[in-house]
């Protein structure tokens, strides 16, 4: 068998810092093409890697029929377009988390995905963690009896991403907070405990540290600088009871 022909959709953090060095280390994938809708951060990928094609319309790669799969790393609003293209156009797909802006996006991307019986997979990479597999082996074993209460927290210290842009802005990213790092969380809990069914959730979304962007006094923003003329209209701090 050749070797699984693979797209880049998105050149952005994401793309450089796990995507791509990953594809290449591995000697049954080739990177056929790089695709951003800022046509210089795909060439810059062909050139910084000595592989693929650049290309600024991601349907390029949804035609192509000698592609077998995509990865998906584009801001969040693109998930689920891109996504349900390219399993129509007979791909695998690996999307960054989260899977799209809302449920309903999400489970169009599921019926296609069963229509089609393409792999699709999200980015939630944290269930290929040792840690947490040992973890999830513990609980399975018994070893920690019976789990009837898990507590997560996770504070980011002033480090909003990306002030004003598109990790900040609801239209683009469906949320913040919760949307950007929560999934990861619920997603550790949820598949070291078998995905229990939630029976009711009662949570409490705001919108406050960010608001006044001028103000707020960051240490690190990655996704940044600020863009003070962009807009913040996302949760940036969410708490909630799941009861299962
Ligand atoms: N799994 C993780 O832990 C993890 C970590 C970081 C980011 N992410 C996810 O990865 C995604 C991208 O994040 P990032 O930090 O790399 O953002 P980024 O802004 O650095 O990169 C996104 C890239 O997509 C390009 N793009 C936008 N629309 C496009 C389109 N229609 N077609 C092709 N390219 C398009 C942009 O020009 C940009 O270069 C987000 O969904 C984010 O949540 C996941």
């Amino acid at each position: 068998m050749g070797k699984i022909r693979v797209g880049i959709i998105g050149c952005g953090a994401i793309a450089h810092a796990a995507h791509i060095p990953a594809y290449l280390k591995c000697e049954d994938a080739e990177i056929v093409y790089f695709c951003d809708i800022i046509k210089e951060r795909a060439e810059e990928c062909v050139a910084k890697y000595g592989v693929g094609k650049a290309v600024t319309d991601y349907k390029v790669i949804a035609q192509d029929e000698t592609i077998d799969a995509v990865s998906i790393c584009t801001p969040n609003h693109m998930h689920a377009i891109i996504s349900i293209d390219m399993l129509r156009g007979g791909k695998h797909v690996l999307c960054e988390k989260p899977a799209a802006r809302t449920y309903a996006e999400t489970l169009e991307m599921q019926k296609v995905q069963h229509e089609t019986n393409k792999v699709l997979n999200i980015g939630v990479v944290n269930r290929f963690n040792a840690s947490v597999n040992e973890i999830r082996d513990l609980i399975n074993s018994g070893k920690l009896g019976e789990v009837y209460h898990v507590y997560v927290s996770f504070r980011a210290f002033r480090s909003i991403p990306g002030l004003g842009g598109d990790f900040t802005n609801k239209a683009v990213a469906g949320g913040g907070a919760l949307i950007d790092w929560g999934v990861h969380y619920l997603d550790i809990v949820m598949y070291c405990l078998n995905d229990p069914k939630p029976e009711t959730v009662s949570g409490q979304a705001y919108s406050k540290l960010g608001v006044n962007m001028k103000e707020y006094k960051y240490e690190t923003m990655w996704a940044g600088p600020p863009k003070y003329d962009g807009v913040y209209d996302v949760d940036d701090f969410v708490t909630a009871l799941i009861r299962t």
